[in-house]
């Protein structure tokens, strides 16, 4: 298990299951067509194919690591972004404490692939998912795994599917970003609550608190702010009433992509507290970043001076219509691209091996299978060009690719990262 598995994922034969990657590499296995070091334009990939930049996705996690090191933070980059096991060992090569994770079919992904400490960013009530944690902890003494609770039924809940279990789930009191907004306790007496409710069982044992300022309503640098030290007194309020006794380290959690400004900043006036703290960043999407939101929101645009995130994605599809000069039509679609936040953006012309911006062309729609493409006069594009896209949110950009090459500038691509969502 674990790292084994990790290996093994080069010994998985490439076939029609993964779109994109050449057809006469059928029967090869992942390690032998990555030692091929093929070309993504000349190598026999067909449209659409998605490619991860292995020079900006080194730099991403480059950048976080030393973000997070700089500002004294421990980090557990949200692992639902990726899905990518390779990714959460480089991870953690890259000085991550473990990964964070939503659901609990992506912890079983995680352990099926060695991952030793993970966060449950999600309350977790199902008596099924509980006992199979509660076995993972029984048979794995450095498996470290927290998750949040709400309220006091689901405590309930928790405690009678983790009756009789030998070690005590970890959990942090989920603090709520704010009225109306996501899962989370709204106030800070109902927190008190669910604290007590852990205190009464054997089965849970409180050790920290958590949110998710990503989810403040109508956020501003203020509102985030304001929030974050709500989680902080809450902390301070929690230990202070003794309710963190017997942890040798107490978690303060928060922080996605957008606002790890803000957290960095706030969790500098955590005070001194009756055990370590674990002040621990979730942030997910930097690890491709983006062309579109990401790189709209990004905490970089505010502290320049810190460093920049490299969107490392981009979509290759093919012109396969153009049937009048302002229309043209590409062989991607809703089932190769995200679009829930944005559409795609055209962002190059591949012909004969040359490439240029692609100047005048504009994504306008999606179909399931083809990009709706508006050219001005100006766009030189014809039928068999690839367009190179850029896409927006990272999350649903991994989730429609099972085997992703990661190319070099050149376009050599020498590595394959495969995912499961
Ligand atoms: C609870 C929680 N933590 C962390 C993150 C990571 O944020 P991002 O995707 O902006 O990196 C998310 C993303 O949805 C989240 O829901």
């Amino acid at each position: 298990m674990g790292t084994e598995a990790l290996v093994h994922l080069a010994d998985e034969r490439v076939d029609h299951r993964f779109k994109g990657l050449p057809p006469d590499a059928e029967g090869l296995t992942v390690g032998e067509l990555a030692a091929q070091r093929r070309n993504l334009f000349t190598g026999g990939f067909t449209t659409p194919v998605l490619a991860l930049s292995a020079e900006r996705l080194e730099h991403n996690l480059t950048l976080m690591e030393t973000y997070a090191a700089r500002h004294g933070l421990a980090f557990a980059p949200h692992g639902k972004t990726s899905m990518a096991p390779q990714l959460f060992h480089r991870q953690i090569e890259h000085g991550a404490w473990g990964i964070t994770l939503a659901m609990p079919h992506q912890v079983r992904v995680a352990r099926e692939f060695g991952i030793q400490r993970v966060f449950l960013a999600n309350e977790l009530l199902d008596p099924a998912a509980l006992r199979w944690v509660a076995d993972q902890l029984a048979a794995d003494a450095d498996f470290r795994f927290i998750c949040y609770v709400d309220s006091v039924r689901g405590v309930e809940l928790m405690d009678a599917a983790l009756t009789g279990t030998a070690r005590p789930v970890d959990v942090v009191v989920e603090l709520a970003a704010g009225e109306g907004a996501r899962t989370g306790v709204r106030t800070e007496a109902e927190c008190a609550a669910v604290a007590d409710a852990v205190a009464a069982t054997t089965t849970l044992r409180l050790v920290g608190v958590a949110g998710y300022e990503g989810e403040v309503p109508q956020p501003d640098p203020d509102r985030v702010r304001a929030w974050l030290r709500r989680l902080v007194a809450l902390a301070v309020d929690l230990d202070m009433a003794g309710r963190f006794a017997g942890c040798d380290e107490i978690v303060v959690s928060a922080g996605g992509s957008a606002w790890f400004d803000a957290v960095a900043d706030v969790f500098t006036e955590i005070p001194e507290l009756s055990a370590t703290v674990l002040k621990l960043l979730r942030s997910g999407a930097y690890v491709s970043h983006d062309d579109g939101h990401y790189r709209r929101i990004t905490p970089f645009t505010r502290i320049p001076e810190e460093g920049v995130l490299e969107p490392a994605f981009r979509l290759w599809a093919q012109v396969v219509s153009r049937p009048s000069p302002e229309q043209a039509f590409v062989n991607a679609g809703k089932r190769d691209a995200a679009y829930d936040l944005d559409l795609p953006f055209a962002q190059v012309v591949r012909r004969d091996g040359e490439e240029r911006p692609a100047t005048g062309v504009s994504v306008t729609a999606l179909s399931d299978q083809h990009a709706w493409l508006r050219t001005t006069p100006e766009a030189d594009v014809e039928v068999g060009d690839w367009i190179g896209l850029g896409l927006s949110h990272p999350c649903t950009s991994f989730d429609k690719w099972q085997l992703i090459p990661v190319a070099e500038a050149d376009g050599t691509v020498v590595d394959y990262i495969r995912t499961f969502f």
